[in-house]
């Protein structure tokens, strides 16, 4: 039987020189490696109790709209700057050069509510910390992290210490 790791890509050197890309379109690709993702993701998730699922852009929505919708839960997309129509919160954070700004809808996030913040991968976890940031400045609380893909020697969950995080697969 085949696992969640046999169905993503290793591409070398993309999108730069030195870097092995985790395709998950091989994932999307396969209807069982889809239902096996997903199944095994709400497994996971079952005894985390939760009112909202954040989905980070844009491949954590892939995976997070199917969590939303299997839990009957709200699904909340956070988005790169400049991309959503309503009034937004937004936390700016810092990548290895630069920042970045990501935001959500003001009114997705009630003070209280409990978050599963769903992504396809973690990498450094600036991207995973900044959106817990987000979600706690809107009173909301980080239940839980979600990932297909955890990229173990870049140390993410280290950065994400002191929270609960699932990664399905590790390399
Ligand atoms: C990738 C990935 C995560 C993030 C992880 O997204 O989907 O969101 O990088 O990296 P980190 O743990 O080092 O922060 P990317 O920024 O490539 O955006 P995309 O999903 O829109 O392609
Ligand atoms: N995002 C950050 N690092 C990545 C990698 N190695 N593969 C896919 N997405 C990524």
């Amino acid at each position: 039987m085949k696992r969640i790791e046999d169905y993503i890509i290793a591409v070398p050197d993309f999108p730069k020189p030195g870097v092995l890309f985790r395709d998950i379109t091989g994932i999307l690709s396969d209807p069982d490696g889809l239902k096996l993702t997903l199944d095994t993701f709400y497994k996971t998730l079952e005894n985390v109790d939760f009112d909202v699922v954040v989905g980070l852009e844009a491949r954590g929505f892939l995976f997070g709209v199917p969590i939303a919708e299997h839990f009957h839960k709200p699904f909340v997309p956070e988005r790169k700057k400049g991309k959503l129509p309503r009034e937004t919160v937004e936390i700016t954070y810092n990548l290895e050069y630069g920042t970045a700004c990501m935001e959500v809808h003001k009114d997705a996030i009630k003070p209280g509510q409990r978050v599963v913040i769903v992504d396809d991968l973690l990498a450094t976890g600036g991207t995973a910390k900044a959106a817990a940031h987000l979600v706690e400045k809107m009173g909301g609380k980080v239940e839980c992290f979600a990932f297909v893909i955890e990229l173990a020697d870049l140390k993410g969950s280290e950065v994400l210490d002191g929270y609960r995080v699932e990664s399905l697969t590790k390399f």
